[in-house]
């Protein structure tokens, strides 16, 4: 059934919002998504009702945040159809969850052994790694891109060999939309024994991946890509793989037992859960599962690649634009360049007529250097976009090519 936008539209109060005199036309769902009354509220009815921190106290208030934040957590392993709800281990979100596992990783590999990750990867699945490599000895190898902003599949057969210890992917590129074939890299690395950690930050809003079925090792996600607050995410990881990790971060709730001697560690998921976490972020993080499952995920995909198709034809038209990443496995989002144009110029002509677009190289460095650009102007949509938002944001690229020519 065809989504009512309309309605869906009035549960984000900020989509209401003027900007400079113009409806708001939020175009920058990659960078984060907005949020709607059901979360906003989620957010201040704990603090009004039973904040309280969790897992420690007897008291009535305690054991309601206890709940509420495990009842999530039960929510998200639903979501991702994880085997069991301690498989989940709440971070602040993706980039702690990928530190967290290449951090364990350094009592895993030695000098020689390889890291996979590809061209496409956002710095955050890149940096942490280097860093694994430069603490160990390992070797950081770098699958490709062909020039249509795919990867090199094709190599995998190469690069995937008995020294690779782990291969860490992008599901979805933030740079320039591409659906990476996952469930092939996974079984591939496999075959050799390698661990496989997604990052899922671009995809969960729009797709929903089973954990099981993919028979991934790490996969990891950010709330406020899906509707949910910032600072909290999860890392999903196979219990046999996070009993293998050692802890991330000590401090308290993390252990069994702690003398001067000899600290023994808790259970999973605890043992990866130092400190007082982000508690009304992950209470929030399972209502905002529960309100993207009853909008449906069959119907976001499909009207947000009826959105995809029809920017990507009315923006074609416009002499000189070209779209990087242009391929047919794609999600509904649009990094693009006008010949001759700096993108800063356009995304700044854009906020002046009311329209969010993100601009330069969105934290993928390597992908801008691939295609030989400084950045991108990038227009990424959500469910709640209209059709009508994608024509203002067309009106609007060709009066700032006006303005800039
Ligand atoms: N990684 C986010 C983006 O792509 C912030 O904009």
């Amino acid at each position: 059934m065809a989504l009512d936008i309309n309605r869906i539209r009035q549960d984000f109060p900020i989509l209401n919002r003027k900007i400079r005199g113009s409806n708001l036309v939020y175009l920058d769902n990659a960078a984060t998504s907005q949020k709607p009354k059901a979360v906003i509220d989620c957010i201040t009815n704990y603090y009004e009702q039973y904040n309280a921190n969790i897992h420690r106290g007897v008291h009535a208030l305690s054991q309601e945040a206890t709940d509420a934040y495990e009842l999530a957590r039960k929510k998200i392993q639903k979501f991702f159809n994880a085997k069991h709800d301690y498989e989940i281990i709440f971070t602040e979100g993706t980039t702690e969850s990928i530190n967290l596992v290449a951090s364990g990783f350094t009592t895993l590999v030695k000098p020689g052994d390889e890291i996979l990750i590809s061209q496409m990867e956002h710095h955050s699945n890149i940096v942490p790694w280097q860093l694994l490599c430069e603490r160990t000895g390992a070797k950081l190898v770098v699958l490709p891109m062909d020039k249509d902003g795919q990867l090199r599949i094709d190599l995998l057969d190469t690069l995937l060999t008995s020294k690779t210890k782990l291969v860490a992917l992008t599901h979805i590129s933030n740079g320039i939309g591409v659906i990476n074939p996952i469930e092939e890299v996974i079984q591939k690395a496999h075959a050799v024994n390698a661990a496989v950690l997604i990052d899922g930050a671009q995809a969960c809003g729009h797709i929903q991946p089973d954990v099981q079925a993919l028979d991934v090792d790490f996969y990891v996600t950010s709330a406020h890509k899906m509707c949910g607050p910032t600072g909290v995410g999860i890392l999903y990881g196979k219990e046999d793989w996070l009993n293998k990790l050692p802890p991330y971060q000590g401090g308290g709730e993390m252990i069994k037992e702690v003398t001067f001697e000899k600290t023994t560690y808790a259970n999973l998921p605890h043992k990866f859960e130092a400190g007082t976490p982000n508690i009304s972020g992950g209470i929030a993080f399972g209502v905002a599962i529960d309100y993207l499952n009853q909008i449906g995920f069959d119907a976001i995909a499909k009207h947000e690649s009826n959105l995809l198709q029809y920017a990507t034809s009315e923006l074609k038209k416009i002499e000189g634009l070209k779209i990087y990443g242009d391929v047919p496995n794609k999600t509904a989002l649009i990094s693009f360049n006008i010949e001759g144009l700096h993108p800063y110029d356009v995304g700044t002509i854009l906020d002046q007529m009311g329209i969010a677009v993100r601009t330069g190289h969105h934290c993928t460095q390597p992908i801008m250097d691939f295609f030989g650009i400084p950045g991108t102007v990038r227009a990424s949509f959500a469910f709640y976009n209209s059709i009508e938002e994608v024509d203002a944001l067309v009106e609007a690229v060709k009066r700032a090519k006006k303005m800039l020519s």
